[in-house]
């Protein structure tokens, strides 16, 4: 198994062997994210973070990542301080960027921009989410804390709830889970659906999928995968204010839940979770945002070939 110089565009890009080898090394690098042991495996890299797109836990994740590893950070999370300002063109960026460190990581509001961007160049560009395409990267995550949070991800019963049609993490989500032969339930308004491929794709991989428009019957999941109405990806602002607010967990919705059901969320959350139901202990998500970082770390290790 050879990460080093592989690009991060894309989950698909990955087989389940190669997932688990990332969960694996990520979990070696949980000390280190908690500061309780030190590292310099990093020292003397530079990561370039370029950030087109707004973002709190992918960038600071990242450059937490790397700085716990001993490496250095360049780059902006507001392209107007930049020469795109003059029009500069996104390949021209990256083959400037390239030129001053060894891994790119990247979000753009562009699908298949983080693509487009590899094409260009040479050292490892990792997509830290492109438009409503992929985030790969959150997905490792996500499936890093069912691993750690349920001891294994065979066999768990997954529910993903919200906005199917534009969150980009579900979609990259469905596809691994399916991988690791997962049946879940799809939950949205009927305006938000799971896109048709990606059902029928995850249904061809051979698991069994339910598609919902309410929230019931959920006494026999194990995850509650919430997500937020993505509502920057509306192309009609009155179609948003149709589906706003249409779903909510709250204490009551957890009455008839298993025991151990834990509620994920990528974050950022609007009022899809009612803040009260942080301090039960189905709420996993500030443990999920916490594992971006010893699962970055795992993947810049790996790309830069300084772990195998
Ligand atoms: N989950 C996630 O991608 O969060 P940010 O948009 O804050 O990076």
């Amino acid at each position: 198994m050879n990460f080093k110089g592989r690009d991060v565009i894309s989950i698909k890009d990955f087989s389940k062997d190669e997932i688990l080898h990332i969960l694996k090394v990520a979990e070696k690098m949980v000390p280190i994210a908690r500061s309780d042991e030190k590292s310099k495996m990093l020292d003397g890299y530079i990561m370039a973070s370029l950030f087109f797109e707004p973002s709190t836990r992918t960038r600071l994740s990242f450059e937490a990542a790397m700085k716990r590893l001993g490496g250095n950070v360049i780059g902006f999370a507001q392209p107007g301080t930049t020469s795109i300002q003059k029009g500069e063109t996104l390949a021209d960026t990256i083959r400037t960027a390239e030129s001053y460190c060894d891994v790119i990581v990247m979000r753009h509001p562009k699908e298949g921009s983080a693509r487009m961007a590899a094409e260009f160049a040479e050292v490892p560009i990792i997509n830290g989410g492109d438009g409503a395409g992929h985030h790969p990267t959150q997905c490792l995550l996500d499936l890093f804390t069912i691993w750690k949070e349920k001891g294994k991800i065979e066999g768990k019963k997954v529910a993903l709830l919200g906005d199917l049609k534009y969150g980009r993490t579900v979609h990259s989500l469905a596809y691994a889970l399916a991988l690791f032969g997962v049946d879940m339930v799809f939950i949205s308004p009927p305006e938000l659906q799971m896109p048709k491929e990606v059902v029928e794709e995850c249904k061809e991989m051979g698991v069994n999928i339910e598609v919902k428009s309410t929230l019931e019957d959920i006494g026999d999941i194990d995850v509650l995968y919430v997500t937020r109405i993505q509502k920057e990806r509306f192309p009609d602002p009155e179609e948003y204010k149709k589906v706003a607010g249409s779903y909510r967990i709250d204490l009551h919705t957890l009455k008839n839940v298993k025991e151990d059901m834990i509620i994920m969320h990528p974050l950022p959350r609007v009022d899809e979770i009612s803040p009260d139901v942080d301090a039960t202990k189905h709420a996993a998500y500030f443990r999920q945002t916490f594992n971006g970082v010893p699962v970055r770390m795992a993947l810049l290790a790996l790309v830069l070939g300084v772990v195998k």
